[in-house]
């Protein structure tokens, strides 16, 4: 872990506007909420718009459930009981901590077993005290519970997808009776961590984009899905994993052929989740497919698989979980609620599979922080957030060269001009060379200065953040040159 660098990415954040708090700051904070100031706003919604338009182009449509539900929902999913963290209890001061981040180090099993933890109480000491711990692991809740109205106890989601589960009748009737579809999510989710920690990646509020794919269980190996076949990714499999091997770079196909997964439309949802990441400038050596073990998996999971990035600060860190729920929700709403959760097709009553993508918002909102805040690259004292061009709050700023003679006004126009393309600011403050460098502070990838020649002439100069090359162009060309430079690369890298 690099905690210089997260340091510096921490200051930068909150000094920018893009992340402040614990919030409320004023009152001391609370662990685990954060606040997005107004560039991590932006930052934060073209993330989900990446995520929506991945989504969408793959036929999932999004929809937007409560974020509370009534107890029984969460006896019937699975959560109350099952949804906790281990917990130890010093003997000496009976402070409590979170098990496996004061029993296991750093680099050790994500999630392990209470039978290895108990194992480790005796080798290990309490952080505040030095005492010992009792040799008891307990489990802590991560539930938020909440009443309604009088009398009726309610529970914050922990996860967008148990809501996208329960409206499945309504699902049937404006899919027309067919399969597969796919349903997504963006919204709060709530989990109360004992002790949220790593900024951004562990809190106790946060945004979830979770799409929700539902297949026949005889159709999972369809031709469909074959679309990404010959996408080479990174694979990491339990196996490999077990036996201390490097995750292997082969085709979709080869590892649905080696077995790795046992579904082509896993193998789908794999690629569909890589690729969000690629498309948001996520490099793809800093990524990995990483499977569960069996101690690891969460309990509605058939299988399921982590993409991984590579942080500078954290090092490998999940991102996005994709699950084979298989008919596990459906049919324990099914029990609880005492409604036929299937759909009748020819005759057949089916109970599809659910095959899940679980994407967090805010974790790769802080990979973007995490790899493109470049301090090295320092000039008058200013440092550079090389966020990818789709990325960026803004993706153009407009100058006028002076504060008169028109030109504030012919620089407005161009931006008005640009407005309904890009995201746009305008700015008149200061010297130009202050203005570059606080807009290649903020990630801004391309600054336009209207100036003097711009009123005969018709061209203005775009300054590229990255190269810091100035180009001098026509007006009348800006709109297609920009689109050029900006428009939302579909890449796939081909890893070797
Ligand atoms: N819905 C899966 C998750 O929250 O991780």
């Amino acid at each position: 872990m690099d905690n210089k660098h997260l340091q510096d990415v921490l200051a930068f954040s909150a000094q920018k506007g893009f992340v402040w708090g614990p919030s409320p700051e004023i009152y001391g904070g609370m662990a685990g909420f954060y606040t997005y100031g107004p560039l991590g706003k932006l930052l934060k919604n073209n993330i989900e718009q990446a995520i929506r338009t991945t989504f969408m182009q793959n036929m999932f449509m999004e929809v937007e459930c409560p974020t509370i539900m009534p107890e029984q929902v969460w006896k019937a999913s699975g959560h109350l009981g099952n949804f906790s963290d281990p917990v130890v209890t010093c003997s000496k001061c009976h402070a409590t901590f979170r098990a496996d981040h004061v029993l296991l180090a750093e680099e050790e099993a994500a999630e392990p077993s209470d039978e290895e933890l108990l194992k480790r109480i005796p080798e290990s000491k309490c952080p505040s005290c030095g005492g010992e711990f009792e040799n008891n692991i307990t489990r802590h809740d991560l539930m938020m519970k909440t009443n309604i109205g009088l009398d009726q106890t309610g529970y914050l989601r922990p996860e967008t997808a148990t809501t996208t589960y329960l409206p499945f009748l309504r699902y049937t009737e404006f899919f027309r009776t067919k399969l597969p579809f796919g349903v997504f999510q963006i919204g709060k989710a709530y989990r109360n961590e004992i002790s949220p920690r790593q900024y951004l990646l562990r809190v106790r509020e946060f945004t979830q984009a979770e799409a929700q794919w539902f297949v026949d269980p005889d159709k999972k190996n369809d031709e469909f899905y074959s679309s990404f076949d010959d996408e080479k990714l990174p694979f990491w499999s339990w196996n490999m994993q077990k036996l201390h091997k490097e995750p292997e770079i082969m085709t979709v196909k080869e590892a649905f052929d080696k077995k790795l997964f046992n579904s082509k439309v896993y193998g789908w949802t794999l690629a569909l989740a890589y690729n969000v990441f690629l498309n948001m400038g996520v490099p793809a050596e800093k990524m990995r497919l990483r499977q569960h073990g069996p101690d690891e998996k969460a309990f509605y999971a058939a299988d399921a698989w982590d993409v991984e990035v590579q942080l500078n600060s954290f090092g490998w860190y999940e991102m996005c979980g994709i699950h084979d729920r298989t008919d596990y929700d459906l049919t324990q709403h099914a029990k609880f609620s005492k409604k036929e959760l299937y759909i009748n097709i020819d005759g057949k009553k089916i109970v599809p599979h659910v095959l899940e993508i679980a994407f967090g918002v805010d974790r790769p909102t802080f990979i973007l922080l995490d790899l493109f805040y470049d301090k090295k690259h320092v000039t008058e004292g200013k440092s550079v957030f090389r966020v990818p061009a789709s990325m960026s709050p803004y993706q153009v700023g407009i100058f006028p060269l002076q504060k008169k003679d028109g030109l504030p006004e012919l620089a407005r126009k161009v931006m008005d001009d640009l407005h309904k393309e890009f995201r746009v600011f305008y700015d008149e403050s200061g010297s130009i060379g202050k203005r570059y460098l606080r807009a290649a502070e903020d990630g801004t990838p391309y600054c336009i200065t209207v100036d003097y020649d711009s009123k005969d002439k018709d061209t203005c100069t775009i300054r590229d953040r990255d190269t810091e090359e100035q180009k001098i162009v026509k007006i009348t060309d800006l709109n297609k040159i920009l689109a050029d430079l900006i428009s939302y690369k579909v890449v796939f890298k081909d890893l070797k």
